[in-house]
């Protein structure tokens, strides 16, 4: 049933491109210049009369949905707000009918994302659901269903699930801009035709990672690790830092790589594990100097770029380069080798990676 893998974290791993792929399946025009999503039934006038997004889940979900702020204020340019669900469903949130709600649940089952969308339909807002199974609760009760095409996930931590999401919140993002017209049909077709591509960068990704294996051997003793990111990477940072926390148990942070000097570099000694993302070209120099800033701490940096900035050669220990691709769909590619450094960190520390201490696959009480 773990189809040949030692565990089903690393075979759904190793779904990712598969799965990336079902849930483009039937979603771009044949000419590859258009979105379709025929489940979501508002009409143009409706989407364009949102004047708000509010994008609320938990864990891995709500990771996705930090992605999701950047991409749709990004491409649609409409303010959007990312909520944890158990945060939102207590706080009298400000939501009318005016405010585009979206839930992100993999299993649709999650008590306090179930909660949220409950309070946000009696207030009146729309709500669109982004889940993995059918006829799960969120999925009956949310006005629009986009399902991810990830399979059923076994793995407590979530992989597959949260890459799938994001390419569901890309199609939701570009459908949008579609249809209020805020990017040049030019640019969708740039974007959707990188994204169609995507799939095979994420096996390019699997296909090598032997060195990421080496460095889970190399930093599994430290009880320690940091990732810093700007943008979509402080995002990924996020969810990268889950993951090593929830199988491995080890104590990882994610700091917007901006925040350093702030207080977090008090924490940066001689050999801490730092990851470091830097894909986003706009952002690269800035994460230059934030590599440098840790350097001199002597943190051991482990960075991640872009195939062809080598320029990161000089300032960190180790480069993971990631194969090229539009920088707004990096995130999709960029968790993968996170996903495998916590998954191997966690086999070289001996733990249940399939099921961590006091975790539950899905949690249907509060
Ligand atoms: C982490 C993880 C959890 C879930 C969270 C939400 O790897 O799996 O953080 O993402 O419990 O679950 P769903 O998406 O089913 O609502």
């Amino acid at each position: 049933e773990k189809g040949g893998y030692d565990h089903f974290m690393l075979k759904e791993i190793h779904e990712q491109p598969r799965a990336i792929r079902d849930t483009l399946k039937g979603r771009i025009s044949h000419a590859g210049d258009k979105v379709i999503l025929d489940e979501i039934k508002m009409t143009t006038k409706e989407i364009q009369n949102i004047k708000r997004i509010v994008i609320t889940a938990c864990g891995t979900a709500y990771h996705a949905g930090l992605v999701g702020k950047y991409i749709i204020e990004q491409l649609v340019r409409i303010p959007v707000e990312v909520d944890i669900a158990s945060e939102f469903r207590y706080r009298d949130p400000l939501i009318d009918e005016e405010t585009l709600v979206v839930v992100v649940s993999q299993s649709g089952e999650t008590a306090d994302t179930l909660a949220a969308l409950r309070e946000a339909r009696r207030r009146g807002a729309r709500v669109v659901a982004i889940t993995n199974v059918i006829a799960s609760s969120v999925a009956r009760e949310a006005d629009d269903i986009i399902y991810t095409w990830a399979g059923p996930e076994i793995s407590v931590a979530s992989t597959k699930a949260y890459t799938t999401q994001l390419v569901a919140i890309y199609l939701l993002a570009l459908y949008l801009a579609q249809e209020r017209n805020t990017l040049a049909a030019g640019n969708i077709k740039e974007i959707l035709n990188e994204l169609k591509a995507i799939y095979s960068k994420a096996q390019e990704v699997l296909d090598g990672e032997q060195p990421i294996k080496d460095f889970a051997e190399k930093y599994c003793k430290h009880e320690d690790a940091f990732f810093i990111g700007r943008g979509l990477d402080y995002a990924v940072a996020l969810e990268g830092s889950l993951k090593l926390k929830e199988i491995s148990y080890i104590h990882a942070e994610a700091y917007a790589a901006g925040e350093l000097k702030h207080g977090t570099l008090a924490l940066i000694v001689e050999n801490i594990p730092v990851i470091a993302l830097a894909t986003q070209q706009s952002l690269f120099e800035k994460m230059v100097s934030n590599i440098k800033e840790v350097k001199a701490r002597d943190a051991s940096v482990i960075a991640l770029a872009m195939e062809g900035h080598t320029e990161v050669e000089k300032v960190a220990d180790q480069v993971i380069y990631i194969p090229k691709t539009h920088q707004v769909l990096a995130p999709i590619i960029t968790v993968i080798p996170l996903q495998l450094l916590a998954y191997y960190i966690s086999v070289y520390r001996g733990c249940d990676v399939d099921k961590p201490r006091n975790l539950a696959k899905s949690v249907t009480v509060e």
